[in-house]
This record gives C-alpha cells, sequence and structure tokens, in this order.
C-alpha cells in the first residue's frame, strides 16, 4: 500500500484536486500570488519575446510537488497567447512519441513536460537538437545504408518541471536558458491564495479561518485548497458553513493535521529519530526500514517539509532531529553532547 496517497496532506496530484485546480488556476501573472522573484523575471521575459515577436526561451521550473509549476506554464501560454500541449515525461515512452508531439506543434507554441527528468535517455536525444536547433533528426532505413535526415520544427518553447533538478541529466539542464527553483510559500501568501479560492467557490468565511488553513498547508496551495474543501464539509455540517478559525482547527485537528500541518507519518518519522535513533544522525534507508515508508518518498515529500520548518538537518553522516522537532513532539531536548560543547570551547580558545 502506498500510505503517501492516503494523506490529506500529501504534496502530489490526487483526482480530487484536478477539477479543482482547474477552476481555481489563476490565468494571469497578476492573479498568481506569491513566487515573487520568479513573476519578476517572467514578466520580463514574457514582455521582451512579445516585443521581439520572438518564441520565449525555454524554462525548466523545479521545486517541490505542488507549488504551482502547470499553472505557471499555463500562465506563460496564456501571457504569449499561443496554445500550450502539457504531456508528462512517463507518458512520452518512445522517441517516436515526441516525435510526433514535436511535429504537430505550430509556430510559438508551449510545450510543457511535467516530471522532464522520468524521460528515457533515447527520448532525451530526440529532444537535444529539436530544443537547441528546432529540428528532428530522424534515421531512415537501417543498417549500413540507413541514413540520417533533418526535419525542421517549429520554434516552440519547452517549459520543463521536475521535482528535482539534480535528477537531470547536465545536457538536458544546459539546454534550458532560463531555470526558476519555485519556493515554498509563506502562510501570509498561502492566506491570500485560500481567500481567494474561497471567493471563486462562494464560501463565507473570516480570516482567522483563512490563516488556520494556510498554517497547516505545508507552504503548499494544492494542499491549502484540498484542506479548504475539508474545512467546507466540516462548516457545513457542524456549523452554519462559515470558515473561522475554531471551525477550521477542529475540523483539521479531527483528521489528524496538527498546528503546523504535519500528520501521523510526519510525527512518526520525527518519533522514530528521537526514540529509536537518539535523534539521530540515521541514515535515510534506516529510516525508512523503520517507519515503513519509502526512502524517495521520505526523501522527496516529507524531508523539504520537516526541513523547512527547521525540525530535520541533513549531515554527510545522517539526518538529525533538531531541538525544534523535540519540542513539537512535546519532549526534551537532549542537553548539547560533550563533544559539541568541546568544539566550542577549543573555538572560542583559538
Ligand atoms: N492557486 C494555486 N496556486 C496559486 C497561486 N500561486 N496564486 C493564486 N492562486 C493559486
Amino acid at each position: 500500500m502506498n500510505k503517501e496517497n492516503d494523506r490529506l496532506v500529501m504534496t502530489g496530484m490526487r483526482q480530487e484536486d484536478e477539477d479543482m485546480e482547474i477552476s481555481l488556476r489563476p490565468h494571469h501573472l497578476r492573479e498568481y500570488i506569491g513566487q515573487e522573484k520568479v513573476k519578476n523575471s517572467l514578466g520580463i521575459y514574457i514582455s521582451a519575446a512579445l516585443k521581439r515577436h520572438d518564441a520565449l526561451d525555454h524554462i525548466l521550473l523545479y521545486g517541490p510537488p505542488g507549488l504551482g509549476k502547470t499553472t505557471l506554464a499555463c500562465i506563460v501560454a496564456a501571457e504569449m497567447g499561443q496554445n500550450i500541449r502539457v504531456t508528462s515525461g512517463p507518458a512520452i515512452e518512445r522517441p517516436g512519441d515526441l516525435a510526433s508531439i514535436l511535429t504537430n506543434l505550430n509556430a510559438g507554441d508551449i510545450l510543457f513536460i511535467d516530471e522532464i527528468h522520468r524521460l528515457s535517455r533515447a527520448v532525451e536525444e530526440v529532444l537535444y537538437p529539436a530544443m537547441e536547433d528546432y529540428a528532428l533528426d530522424i534515421m531512415i532505413g537501417k543498417g549500413p545504408t540507413a541514413r540520417s535526415m533533418r526535419l525542421d520544427l517549429p520554434k516552440f518553447t519547452l517549459v520543463g518541471a521536475t521535482t528535482r533538478a539534480g535528477r537531470l541529466s547536465a545536457p538536458l539542464r544546459d539546454r534550458f536558458g532560463i531555470v526558476f527553483r519555485l519556493e515554498m510559500y509563506t502562510p501570509e501568501e498561502l492566506s491570500r491564495i485560500v481567500a481567494r479560492s474561497a471567493g471563486i467557490l462562494g464560501m463565507p468565511y473570516d480570516d482567522g479561518g483563512i490563516l488556520e488553513i494556510a498554517r497547516r498547508s505545508r507552504g503548499t496551495p494544492r494542499i491549502a485548497n484540498r484542506l479548504l474543501k475539508r474545512v467546507r464539509d466540516y462548516a457545513q455540517v457542524r456549523g452554519d458553513g462559515h470558515i473561522t478559525a475554531e471551525v477550521a482547527r477542529d475540523s483539521l485537528n479531527m483528521q489528524d493535521v496538527d498546528s503546523l500541518g504535519l500528520d501521523r507519518i510526519d510525527r512518526a518519522v520525527l518519533s522514530a529519530m528521537i526514540e529509536k535513533f537518539g535523534g539521530g544522525p540515521v541514515g535515510l534507508d534506516t529510516l525508512a526500514a523503520v517507519t515503513g515508508e519509502d526512502a524517495v518518498t521520505i526523501e522527496d515529500v516529507y524531508e523539504p517539509y520537516l526541513m523547512q520548518l527547521g525540525f530535520i538537518m541533513r549531515t554527510p553522516r545522517g539526518r538529525v532531529a533538531t531541538p525544534l522537532a523535540y519540542e513539537h513532539l512535546g519532549k526534551t531536548p537532549p542537553a548539547a553532547p560533550a563533544s559539541a560543547q568541546e568544539e566550542t570551547e577549543q573555538t572560542t580558545l583559538f
């Protein structure tokens, strides 16, 4: 069983999120909340490309899931006044699949490839000349008489998205002219996103209710909008439909999402580190084994937020739980080890 897919605070896309995301998705850069640096740069690049009547450079968006990579790609297309073709790394199985997508593009189109790190090497190789020279090299025939033919492609913009830029091959990464890292959202930004969504969906709310949802959304708009829906259900059954701080708190506590958005699995990861390994350092695989979670899931899904909160640190010898993690779980952090104290004294001495 994949526990991650059962979590209310999972970052990946659920079926139930899809319709909601489409209806709530901002269509213009000015409606997009947060990611200020990305928005400012993107705005300039888009205006410049429009002035030159040229296609935008290829763009790589990376960062944890649920932060709005697809939304941004759609905004780029809308702002450029062009069409977007949406696909993903795993959906493009063979080089021929990509060739067919590329030959069906029109000049100026945006091609969005989600999870681009999951393209096979053979497919990636079709992408290189397409990105660099807007050309498709096809082999005709087999064996000694085989020859390659070059087809021209329309000038398009590739927007690639990945949860981890480190997993991309260097030749692919180097072919993106624009690279943006998306950051987790602050509670204030998430409050504005939740208020916007509640407004669009016609839900009555007060500021306290919105902030309570924002604080528990792990810096992620996708989670914020999902929690908003759950709180609305609760507000309609237990209250008068208004989203107040009390309704949001009671509803999310009932669903095991705590005041910082941690759920049972996050707390299990932290508890295992603290109780079984004295706070660490503990290796990722060991942590995976004792919590029954997949190591990649821990690294990609749980850790980014726990690190953002300052609850976990990555050290060369493994993961370490910080005093903040102890405090959040209501435990007393251990006194600093003697060796750490000595180190500090040494540093002061010399
Ligand atoms: N909905 C989801 N993400 C959003 C964002 N960054 N701005 C506005 N609405 C959103």
